[in-house]
């Protein structure tokens, strides 16, 4: 019979997030501190290990992986992890990127057999899109979502962080664009990871309800009938192919289907995003550099740790001390 992996709920885990770099070109505000440390190289997974992680989460039946970072195309030589994790034959193979590179990276990515892309796009106002990102250029980001759509990918989602006083006003801007640009946008509501300064979470949090109401002032809203089988729940438009998703982790957790675990850059096992609950595969990756039954054992035994949902609080208190970018979102 062929091998999956499930948890103590009874959930099928077929779906792995690699985080390939914890480094950034942005800083975004919900994500990091300004001034941010990151993890010196001895402890971060070479490609050859992540490559491993990939193939060996694949003999236990993981059919989609998606790369995340910090900022995956950061990480030097990417194109041939994503050239060797394209060749092994993933149902669906996926990166979450922040898009300042995609302009000239979009086309590379595709042809090394990447099939899908999330790109984040806060705003559409360039020094909006500075203060929030505290170091992004917003045209070159533009250039690469363009890039991205003539590149080929099945699908391409934009996906904004909606803050209240800061760019909540610009929804419907927001929304014009991915219908124009025939892309699929998905709303998230901040979660509190990582204790940042920058602003009071708790005041700025807009509910993916707030959300929802104000596009449909302007457009109607049907839900979408096929299972996403991730976090967002998506609506289709009448008058559009787009898709429209909302994640909303304070408002309507997910966590009773949730199909996925990620691997940190130093090879730790997270079984919930909102959760400290982890297994370090990095010394059974070092120690046993030609036994993957160890590999594949450690992964089968992490399963018991998975937790069964994650309580974040709306006020913004942080419970969890790791910051967005060492968890690949
Ligand atoms: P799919 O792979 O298509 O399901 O996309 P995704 O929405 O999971 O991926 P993406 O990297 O674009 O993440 C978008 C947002 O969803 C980020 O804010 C993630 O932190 C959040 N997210 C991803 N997985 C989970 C999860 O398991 N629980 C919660 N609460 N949020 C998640
Ligand atoms: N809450 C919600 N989403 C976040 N992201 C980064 N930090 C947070 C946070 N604290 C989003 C990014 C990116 C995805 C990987 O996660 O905008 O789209
Ligand atoms: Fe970088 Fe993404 Fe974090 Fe922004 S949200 S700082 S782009 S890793």
């Amino acid at each position: 019979a062929r091998q999956v992996l499930t948890d103590r709920f009874g959930r099928t885990v077929n779906y792995v997030r690699l985080s390939v770099t914890d480094r950034c070109d942005f800083r975004c505000v919900y994500c990091m501190a300004e001034d941010m440390t990151f993890l010196p190289r001895p402890q971060v997974l070479t490609l050859e290990e992540i490559a491993r992680v990939a193939r060996t989460f694949m003999t236990l039946g993981t059919e989609k992986v998606r790369l995340t970072g910090g900022e995956p195309l950061v990480r030097r030589n990417i194109l041939e992890l994503v050239r060797e994790i394209g060749g092994y034959g993933l149902r669906d193979f996926a990166m979450t990127t922040n898009g300042s590179q995609l302009s000239t990276m979009a086309e590379p990515l595709r042809r090394a057999g990447l099939h899908r892309l999330n790109i984040s796009l806060d705003s559409l106002d360039a020094a909006r899109f500075r203060q929030i990102t505290r170091t992004g250029d917003l045209s070159r980001v533009l250039e690469g979502i363009d890039a991205a759509r003539q590149a080929g990918f099945r699908r391409i989602r934009l996906n904004s962080v909606i803050m209240k006083g800061r760019n909540d006003d610009e929804i419907p801007e927001l929304i014009e664009f991915a219908r124009r640009k025939q892309v699929d946008i998905t709303f998230i509501e901040e979660m509190p990871l990582g204790e940042i300064q920058e602003h009071d979470r708790g005041l700025s949090l807009c509910t993916s309800d707030e959300v929802r109401a104000i596009i449909q002032r302007h457009h109607d809203l049907i839900p979408a009938t096929e299972d996403s089988g991730g976090p967002a729940r998506y609506y289709r438009m009448p008058d559009s192919h787009i898709r429209v998703g909302f994640i909303s982790p304070h408002s309507h957790n997910f966590c009773a289907s949730c199909n996925r675990v990620r691997v940190t850059v130093e090879g730790r096992l997270l079984l919930c995003l909102g959760n400290e609950h982890s297994v370090d595969l990095r010394p059974v990756l070092r120690e046993h550099a030609e036994d993957d039954d160890r590999l594949r054992q450690a992964i089968i035994d992490a399963m018991d740790l998975k937790p069964e949902r994650h309580h974040f609080s709306s006020r913004g208190e942080v419970q969890i001390l790791r910051f967005m970018n060492m968890t690949g979102g």
